[in-house]
């Protein structure tokens, strides 16, 4: 799995695309071996929250643009539903994500990062649509999850004018939720995914549910998935142990996750 880095650090996972000679570009093995990583995320109990970065000077500077030069149709139209595939798996993981963009996040880079749930970026961090300038759309989401981050008159002119953002921009417009210094990006990370692992795992996951759901269709529909969520975490321990805490003006050390 030597395209894709995978170190457990207590309950936190964290995977590094590491192709640095091609600024991390997504070729299918990158991307098979992104899922890997993720699917062994998913499956280790001990790990709560996933981190997501890369290998030098870029997080994922693209898709593999020497791979796909001479696609056929039919090949784009397959490594797109396979890439699709992988980054609807990150989206839908039950464990929260985080994207800490060190670098370059293009096309199929930004496209990543935006399958992630939280996007932190390191000042040299870029973020960008590039495609029509090769010739083609957004093939791993862009056209999909950018207007529904950034809204539709954002996400348009960033992928009309194939033009690259800055971190500060970036955060302006709600594509990352906060920037810090290059140096501190993982140490951020790391602090933010260890804070969300001292919660209750199951009151977290049911919120990632509810609010991925929630963001596909109607408010009453929505509720009701909330509604859903809230009733099944007062079915576990950890609801229980909390507000009994909480009303004995105590508090839960360690939650059981159950
Ligand atoms: N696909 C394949 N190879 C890529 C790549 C991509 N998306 N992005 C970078 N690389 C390769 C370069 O071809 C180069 O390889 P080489 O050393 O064998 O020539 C290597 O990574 C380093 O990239 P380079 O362009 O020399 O770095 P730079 O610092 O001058 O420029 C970028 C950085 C990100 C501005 C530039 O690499 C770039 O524009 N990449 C393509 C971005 C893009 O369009 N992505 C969307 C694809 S759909």
């Amino acid at each position: 799995m030597s395209s894709v880095l995978y170190e457990v650090k207590g309950p936190v996972a964290v995977l590094t695309v590491n192709r640095p000679e091609a600024l991390n570009a997504l070729n299918t093995s990158v991307i098979s071996d992104l899922a890997q990583a993720v699917a062994q995320a998913q499956s280790d109990e001990n790990v709560y929250v996933l981190v997501i970065t890369g290998s030098g000077k870029a997080f994922v500077a693209g898709a593999d643009i020497s791979q796909m030069k001479d696609f056929s149709p039919a090949e784009a139209k397959a490594f797109a539903d396979y890439a699709n595939g992988v980054f609807l798996g990150i989206e839908n993981m039950s464990k929260p994500v985080i994207a800490a963009v060190n670098g370059y996040a293009l096309g199929g880079g930004c496209e990543l990062a935006m399958a992630c749930d939280i996007r932190i970026a390191g000042t040299k961090a870029k973020f960008g649509q590039p495609e029509v300038g090769l010739g083609i759309t957004p093939g791993f989401g862009g056209t999909q999850r950018l207007p529904r981050i950034v809204g539709s008159s954002k996400a348009k002119e960033m992928i009309f004018t194939a033009q690259t953002i800055n971190a500060e921009e970036a955060l302006r417009i709600g594509l990352v939720s906060k920037v810090v210094p290059d140096d501190l990006l993982m140490s951020t990370a790391l602090d933010m995914a260890n804070v969300i692992a001292n919660n209750a795992q199951v009151a977290v996951r049911q919120s990632k549910e509810a609010i991925n759901k929630g963001m596909q269709c109607d408010i009453i529909t929505g509720l009701a998935y909330e509604a859903q969520a809230f009733a099944l975490c007062f079915s576990t321990e950890d609801q229980s142990d909390a507000m009994t805490a909480f009303v004995n003006k105590t508090k839960v050390e360690k939650f059981k996750n159950k």
